[in-house]
C-alpha cells in the first residue's frame, strides 16, 4: 500500500492506493489562509504539518497504516518557507498567488532577464519563489539575516517527516534558480541574485527516495519507520502523473478555478515570450509545458453567482445543481451562441497575455440572447482560452493526438464535448478523479519498489473512460468563432482594458 500526500492551498489531503491504483482510503485537514494586505497571501507551514497529521490519522481510521511501503509528496508550488538554523519557521510562508514582489521581479529582469530566460527558461514571475527571497531581503532584513534554508511547501512537510532537506526537479523549476536543462541549481543565477547555494535543498527526480520516515514522525503518524519518501512533484506535474501524461502525444486540460493545459516533452524548449512554462517533469529526465489561464471554472462560477445566488435575487431559477442547470441551458443554444463571444480574463491573464490588467468581455450581445446563450458563450470562451494554450504548446513542437479532461469542469459531458469540438481532438476523462495526491501516491509506489519506473506504474494505475469525438460540423463553426476570439483582445480590447483597469485604480 502507498500514500500520496498533497499540501494544497485550502487543505492537505492524503490517499492510499494499492499497486493497481485502486483508491483504498482518503483523509484531509484544512489550512487557514491569511491576506495581511491586498495581494498578499500567507500560511503557517506548521499548520500544513498539522493538517497532514490529521489527514493521515483519518486514513489510519480506515486502513492499517503499518502496511504502507512508500509515500509520495506533492503540493502547491512556488511558496517560500524560511527556516533558521534550528529549522524553525522564521515567518509565515508567502504563497504561489502572492503578488507583492512586483519590485523584485522587475529588478530581476533588469539584472539578469536574459540569463533567466536562457537557464530557468522563464521570465521573473511575481508568484515564483526567488522573488520572495529578495522581497524578504528588501523588506524584513532582520528575518532575512536569520535564514539558513528556504523550502517549497511540500518539502517542509518532508523535513518534518524525515529530517531531510530535499526537493524534486519539477517543483524546483518554479523557484527561478534552477538550470532546467541540467536539472540542478544554477550557480550563475544564484550569483546574479546573491542567494547562497546552501540555503536550497538537494534536487532529486520525482520517484527517487529522498530518505525514509524518521522515528519521531513514524511515532506521530503511525507509519513504519524508514518508509521511503519519493521526491514527488509540484501539484501540476503530480496531477499529470495521475492522468497519465507521461509521454508525448497526450495532453491534459484541467478546468478547476484556474485552467491548466499540460503536455509531456522529451526536451525542454522555451517559449520566447515566456507565455508557456517549460519545466522539469516528475518523470525522470523528462520535461513539461504548461499554459495557465486564471479564470476557468471561476468564469462559470461568476455567472452562476450573478444569476442564481439567492442573496443577489435569483433571476434564473430551477431545481437541481446550479452548474447542471447552466450547462443544460447552454446546450440548448447553438455553437457560437448566435454571435456571442466571451473573454474570460476576469482576474487578468497569464497564458497567453501575461497581463494582470487584461479584463473580461461579452461581445456581440443582441436582444435575442438568453441566459443559455450567455452560459454557452462563457463555456466556449474558457475553452477558446485553453485552445490558446494548446496552440502555443504545439508551436513548441509537441503535437497532441488526444486530450485528457480533468477538474470540476470535466464532470460536465457538455463541456467535455465542447473541448473536443473546439480543439478538434478526441477528449477523454480519467476513470478516477483524484488530482495531485493520486500522482504522488504513484510516485510513492515507485520509490517503495511496487513498480520499476513511472511509466510502468502509470500503465498499471491510470485508466480512462469513454472518448468524446469532435463533431465535424461544430469543429467548422468553432474555427470561425475562435478566430474572432483570438483577434478581440489582441487587436481591439487590450487598450480599453488597460484604460479601465487604470480608471478603477485611480478611483481607489
Ligand atoms: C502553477 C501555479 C499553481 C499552484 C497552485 O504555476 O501557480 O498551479 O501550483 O497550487
Amino acid at each position: 500500500m502507498y500514500l500520496g500526500i498533497d499540501v494544497g492551498t485550502q487543505g492537505s489531503r492524503a490517499i492510499a492506493i494499492d499497486e493497481s491504483g485502486t483508491i483504498l482510503a482518503s483523509g484531509s485537514g484544512e489550512h487557514a489562509l491569511s491576506t495581511p494586505r491586498p495581494g498578499w497571501t500567507e500560511q503557517d507551514p506548521e499548520e500544513w504539518w498539522r493538517a497532514v497529521k490529521l489527514a493521515v490519522a483519518e486514513l489510519g481510521g480506515k486502513i492499517d497504516l503499518r502496511e504502507v511501503r512508500g509515500v509520495g509528496l506533492t503540493g502547491q508550488m512556488h511558496g517560500s518557507v524560511f527556516l533558521d538554523e534550528g529549522e524553525q519557521v522564521i515567518r509565515p510562508a508567502l504563497l504561489w498567488n502572492d503578488q507583492r514582489t512586483a519590485v523584485q521581479t522587475a529588478a530581476m529582469q533588469d539584472l539578469a532577464g536574459d540569463q533567466l530566460m536562457g537557464i530557468a527558461l522563464s521570465p521573473a514571475i511575481t508568484g515564483f519563489q526567488a522573488p520572495k527571497i529578495l522581497w524578504l531581503r528588501d523588506n524584513e532584513p532582520e528575518n532575512y539575516a536569520r535564514i539558513e534554508s528556504v523550502l517549497l511547501p511540500k518539502d517542509f512537510v518532508r523535513l518534518r517527516m524525515s529530517g531531510r532537506r530535499a526537493t524534486d526537479a519539477a517543483d524546483a523549476s518554479g523557484v527561478l534558480l534552477l538550470d532546467v536543462a541540467r536539472r540542478r541549481w544554477s550557480d550563475q543565477l544564484l550569483d546574479a541574485f546573491q542567494i547562497p547555494a546552501h540555503w536550497l535543498p538537494e534536487v532529486f527526480e520525482g520517484p527517487q527516495d529522498t530518505g525514509g520516515i524518521n522515528a519521531a514522525a513514524a511515532a506521530e503518524l503511525g507509519l513504519p519507520e524508514g518508509t521511503p519518501i519519493a521526491a514527488g512533484g509540484g501539484d501540476n506535474s503530480a496531477a499529470a502523473i495521475g492522468t497519465g501524461i507521461v509521454r508525448e502525444g497526450i495532453v491534459s486540460a484541467s478546468i478547476g478555478t484556474s485552467g491548466v493545459v499540460f503536455a509531456h516533452a522529451d526536451r525542454p524548449v522555451a517559449d520566447p515570450g515566456g507565455r508557456i512554462h517549460t519545466m522539469c517533469h516528475s518523470v525522470p529526465d523528462a520535461y513539461h509545458y504548461m499554459g495557465v489561464i486564471l479564470s476557468a471554472g471561476m468564469s462559470l462560477r461568476w455567472l452562476r453567482d450573478l444569476l442564481l445566488d439567492p442573496a443577489s435575487g435569483a433571476r434564473f431559477a430551477g431545481d437541481g445543481d446550479p452548474y447542471d442547470l447552466l450547462t443544460a441551458t447552454a446546450a440548448d443554444a447553438p455553437p457560437g451562441a448566435e454571435g456571442l463571444v466571451f473573454l474570460p480574463y476576469l482576474t487578468g491573464e497569464r497564458t497567453p497575455h501575461l497581463d494582470p490588467d487584461a479584463r473580461g468581455a461579452l461581445v456581440g450581445v443582441t436582444l435575442r440572447h438568453s441566459v443559455g446563450h450567455v452560459a454557452r458563450a462563457v463555456i466556449e470562451g474558457v475553452t477558446f482560452a485553453m485552445a490558446d494554450c494548446l496552440h502555443l504548446i504545439s508551436d513548441l513542437g509537441v503535437r497532441a493526438d488526444r486530450v485528457i479532461a480533468t477538474g470540476g469542469g470535466a464532470r460536465s459531458d457538455f463541456w467535455v464535448q465542447t473541448m473536443a469540438d473546439v480543439f478538434g481532438l478526441p477528449v477523454q476523462r480519467t476513470a478516477s478523479e483524484e488530482g495531485p495526491a493520486f500522482g504522488a501516491a504513484i510516485l510513492g509506489a515507485v520509490a517503495g519498489g511496487g513498480h520499476s519506473d513511472v511509466q510502468t506504474a502509470v500503465d498499471a494505475c491510470v485508466g480512462y473512460s469513454e472518448l468524446f469525438e469532435p463533431d465535424p460540423g461544430r469543429v467548422e463553426s468553432y474555427r470561425d468563432y475562435y478566430g474572432v476570439f483570438r483577434a478581440l483582445y489582441r487587436d481591439h480590447l487590450r487598450e480599453p482594458s488597460h484604460q479601465l483597469a487604470a480608471l478603477v485604480r485611480d478611483d481607489a
